[in-house]
């Protein structure tokens, strides 16, 4: 995968040139009012902040309403009548859903239809962030998007089911594949791990799971140009280039020029319950085929968010 300046996307902040010559207007679509789905989660709070620059954003918390009843979410839904839906709500707890795959598929799957139906009804664009867990992992390459899916664990279900419900009630939908997300306001690998390096002299972490970690900050970026683009279908989004956990992890810790040992293990020296797949990498394809400006490298992505940690800190 290859990288592009994130500067290159559209939504950068009008201002004036260097001699005082004035910036070409961002060409954004006319603004258009968006419902965002999982509005207090780590994903659904860079969405609503990138696509606030442009169109009148009504951000939905768990607590406005509980996606699973259809009923309430229609009526939500018809009360604000949105012109474009992001769908980020989902029960991300990827172990607590094997323990409870009825929970996971309520809130997963379930509330991916009611959202779907209400989109329909009220005749919105919907785009539906969905995961690299509906592959098995098997494949020796990355991941296309019409490679068939076959997830190996109860939240890769749900997702995958959510996907069908998606493409099966919207007319007008998109189904977003992405993986291994980081971002303010939200726990998350890139976090946990800093935090990790700088309170341990060791830290084991796993080598043979290979995928594309992802700025959400970036992500949501991206999630603009498609929304705008009306471009409907599948598509792989991530940042670009691929490392394991382990390579992440070394990578964090060269940052922030730890002194922590990273230990390089096999997924089966950390069993989980719930099994992830070994290869997540997912190839986009279609993102690229739109002619839509492609997301930087992961590497580039994850310096600036230790920055933004690290001003969190000082603070
Ligand atoms: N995190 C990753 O690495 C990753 C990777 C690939 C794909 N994704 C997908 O990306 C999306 C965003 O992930 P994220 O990490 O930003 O998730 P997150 O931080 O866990 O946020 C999800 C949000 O959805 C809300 N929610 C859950 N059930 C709901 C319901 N029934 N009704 C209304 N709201 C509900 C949650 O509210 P409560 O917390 O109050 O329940 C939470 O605010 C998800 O669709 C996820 O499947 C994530």
């Amino acid at each position: 995968m290859e990288a592009a300046a994130a500067g290159s996307v559209p939504g950068a902040a009008p201002g004036a040139r260097p001699g005082g010559a004035p910036r070409p207007a961002a060409r954004h679509a006319p603004a258009a009012r968006v419902v965002v789905t999982g509005a207090g989660g780590m994903l659904g709070r860079a969405v609503v902040e990138r696509f606030a620059v442009c169109h009148d954003v009504v951000p939905l918390r768990h607590a406005d309403c509980d996606l699973t009843d259809a009923r309430a979410t229609r009526d939500w839904l018809e009360g604000c009548a949105p012109r474009h839906i992001v769908h980020c709500a989902a029960w991300t707890d990827v172990d607590g859903c094997e323990s409870d795959p009825e929970r996971a598929l309520r809130a997963n799957s379930f509330a991916t239809r009611n959202v779907a139906l209400a989109a329909q009804h009220v005749d919105a664009s919907l785009c539906y962030i969905s995961t690299d867990y509906v592959f098995d992992g098997a494949k020796p390459g990355p991941y296309r998007e019409e490679d068939p899916t076959a997830p190996l664990n109860v939240y890769g279900l749900s997702k995958r089911d959510g996907e069908r419900h998606v493409l099966r009630h919207c007319r007008r939908s998109y189904v977003v594949r992405t993986s291994w997300l980081f971002g303010p306001g939200g726990k998350n690998f890139v976090r946990t791990m800093a935090e990790l390096l700088r309170a341990r002299d060791e830290v084991r972490v796993v080598n043979d799971q290979v995928g594309s970690p992802t700025y959400t900050l970036d992500l949501a970026r991206c999630l603009l140009a498609l929304v705008e683009s009306e471009f409907y279908g599948i598509y792989h989004l991530t940042n670009a280039g691929t490392c394991s956990w382990y390579e992440l992890a070394s990578a964090i810790a060269a940052r922030l020029g730890s002194r922590c040992r990273v230990v390089p293990c096999a997924s089966a020296e950390l069993p989980r319950p719930a099994p992830r797949p070994l290869n997540s990498v997912l190839e986009p394809w279609n993102y690229r085929a739109s002619g839509l400006p492609m997301p930087r490298s992961w590497r580039a992505a994850v310096d600036d968010y230790l920055g933004v940690l690290a001003r969190e800190e000082d603070r």
